[in-house]
């Protein structure tokens, strides 16, 4: 059950009709909801960025000039919601490429101004976790109970939250270098795939063996991660190999695949599992973008059955970058009237 929290909901419209906007990184998306309830969910995305291998931040900017507006008449037009029937315009402030923010930043401020009702500012990361508590039409409401800990693992961050309340969470471990999905990414670029690579991965590691090529496991105390040594060794180990045979990629590319994505998932799930016994929590959740990963979201469920945990894997299309989540997020601040202001500016890095 969501617990509402204490601050009463003073003189707020019920239902709140909230259009969520993310411009992040390289997607371009707005949502709208109606209290937790999903009632559109438009994501365009950037190709632009494929033939260099990764995200181009001038390009990301560029194209989210291009596409918000379009994208955000997309989503009030599939909500059967016009403008003036919004209560909040909730955007996301941060951590994310400063180009691309101020897009998303930019159009959310004048949106809210031009209709004189209240700015919301979402944390990318928490929006991230609280994609949770998004009621759609087509699948199961499944929220996590409070207090739940929640893996939240995306292109730019890895971070182990205990989550309170919607409005408290604290951040108790976190990779001192790579995130997991950068790790998939640059696995996945050492092996000739395209970007995004974790999808990639993911797809051709179901066949392959995942026992193939054991790539060692960093030692990092506490609940700290690290992935830098270990996109290191497959670096050195896929030269060393090309050495001695150039075919040698492309004759064990599953292996390989399922290989890497073993061992990052493991990494992974040992520190979730620390973080369970040191907190005591066993409402386990995952989040972000690589918690669309197969081997993850069944690895989960292995580690909730052994353990006895409840466990809450995000419906797929709320993993990897989109706007419901920080509509929903701002449906959260709407009813505890915590809003942002018009001078508020982006921040690049998460501030926690
Ligand atoms: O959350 P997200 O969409 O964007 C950021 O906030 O960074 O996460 C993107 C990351 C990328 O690194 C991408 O390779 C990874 O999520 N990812 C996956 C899968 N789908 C996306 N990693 C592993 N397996 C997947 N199926
Ligand atoms: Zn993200």
């Amino acid at each position: 059950m969501i617990r509402i929290p204490d601050t009463p909901a003073q003189e707020k419209k019920v239902p709140a009709y909230i259009l969520g906007i993310e411009t992040s990184c390289d997607d371009t998306a707005a949502a709208v909801i109606r209290d937790h309830y999903l009632l559109s969910n438009v994501i365009a995305g950037q190709a632009v960025h494929e033939r260099y291998g990764g995200v181009v931040p001038e390009l990301a900017s560029r194209a989210h000039q291009q596409h918000i507006i379009p994208v955000v008449e997309a989503a009030l037009q599939d909500a059967g919601v016009t403008k003036e029937m919004l209560h909040a315009v909730a955007y996301t402030r941060g951590p994310g490429l400063m180009g691309s923010l101020l897009v998303g930043t930019s159009f959310a401020k004048t949106f809210a101004m031009g209709l004189d009702i209240p700015l919301i500012e979402a944390d990318h990361l928490d929006a991230h976790i609280l994609a949770h508590f998004i009621e759609g039409p087509d699948h199961p409401y499944h929220p996590p109970e409070f207090p739940f800990l929640c893996l939240t693992v995306s292109g730019g961050h890895t971070l182990l939250v205990v989550v309170e309340e919607p409005s408290q969470m604290k951040v108790i471990g976190r990779t001192i270098d790579d995130a997991a999905g950068e790790a998939f990414d640059k696995a996945a670029k050492i092996l000739g795939l395209p970007y995004p690579g974790g999808p990639a991965i993911d797809k051709l590691a179901k066949e392959g063996n995942p026992s193939a090529y054991p790539f060692p496991k960093p030692r990092i105390p506490g609940l700290n991660m690290s992935f830098s040594g270990l996109k290191t060794s497959f670096l050195y180990f896929i030269r060393d190999r090309l050495r001695e045979d150039t075919g040698f990629i492309s004759s064990n590319l599953p292996d390989l695949c399922a290989s890497i994505q073993n061992t990052i998932v493991e990494i992974l799930m040992e520190k979730l599992e620390d973080a369970s016994s040191v907190t005591g929590i066993r409402n386990i959740a995952l989040a972000g973008g690589v918690s669309a990963n197969t081997l993850m979201r069944a690895m989960l469920t292995e580690a909730g059955t052994r353990n006895g945990w409840k466990t809450y894997i995000p419906h797929y299309r709320y993993t990897t970058d989109n706007a419901a989540m920080v509509a929903i997020t701002g449906y959260f601040k709407y009813i505890r009237n915590d809003f942002s202001s018009q001078e508020s500016t982006p921040y690049t890095r998460t501030t926690r």
